[in-house]
């Protein structure tokens, strides 16, 4: 297995890997209305507007995993409303506000980027995501996407990254600690972990 750029041809394969494990690292196909919607929040936008900071773990030509992200949240966010949104909206229905279903609570995500502006995360501009495959995890891959994502967004200028895990991902959760990661309270939000953690060189454990 290696890691490689992303290509737009890797997109299926990245959807696909997003909604397979976007149930707390579980299988999250059938949770929603369409199993593009989790994708279409967690995967879709940073392809689309920020692909150069997207990798895939190739084995043989199929893809098994992918860490991708922005190496500015803040402008990221102005480019989701702007470029990201129009292209999707109208895939989904108007969710209820304050939303009650999960696929309201997703569409609403969706519809408002300005929640991942969180005062306590705007220190640590970068933010990732990164999924395997089940088959693909616990060899070290994990680890090594992460490194790659860190020295990415370092070279683009950005001192320092968050990211955030369903508090019920304890693998994940145990995962970001083993590589180093800081726990980040951020007010109001309850049901995820944060983190931080600088890019430079040597730093994570
Ligand atoms: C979470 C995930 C990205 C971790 O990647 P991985 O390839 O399985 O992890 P690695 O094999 O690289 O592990 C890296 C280190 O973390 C440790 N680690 C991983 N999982 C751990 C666990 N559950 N408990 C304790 N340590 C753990 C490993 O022992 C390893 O330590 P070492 O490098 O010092 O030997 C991967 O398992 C995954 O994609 N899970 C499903 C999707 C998911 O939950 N994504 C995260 C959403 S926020």
């Amino acid at each position: 297995m290696h890691l490689r750029p992303y290509q737009p041809g890797d997109r299926d394969a990245v959807y696909d890997i997003c909604v397979r494990t976007g149930a707390s690292g579980q299988d999250a196909r059938g949770h929603f209305l369409s199993d593009a919607l989790l994708p279409d929040v967690y995967a879709g936008p940073y392809l689309e507007l920020e692909p150069e900071r997207a990798f895939v773990l190739d084995e043989g030509g199929r893809v098994a995993g992918y860490v991708l992200g922005t190496a500015d949240t803040a402008a990221f966010v102005a480019a989701w409303r702007a470029r990201w949104l129009p292209r999707v909206a109208g895939r989904y229905p108007c969710p209820a506000e304050p939303p009650v279903t999960a696929d309201d609570r997703l569409i609403s995500t969706l519809n408002h980027p300005e929640r991942m502006l969180a005062p306590e995360l705007a220190p640590h501009p970068a933010h990732l995501h990164v999924d395997l495959l089940p088959h693909a995890q616990g060899a070290g891959h994990g680890r090594r996407m992460v490194e790659t994502f860190l020295a990415a967004v370092a070279a683009a200028g950005a001192p320092s990254l968050h990211l955030g895990t369903a508090n019920g991902n304890t693998r994940a959760l145990r995962f970001y600690e083993r590589l180093g990661f800081q726990r980040l309270p951020v007010a109001g939000v309850e049901d995820t972990t944060f983190f931080w953690c600088p890019t430079g060189a040597s730093r994570l454990r």
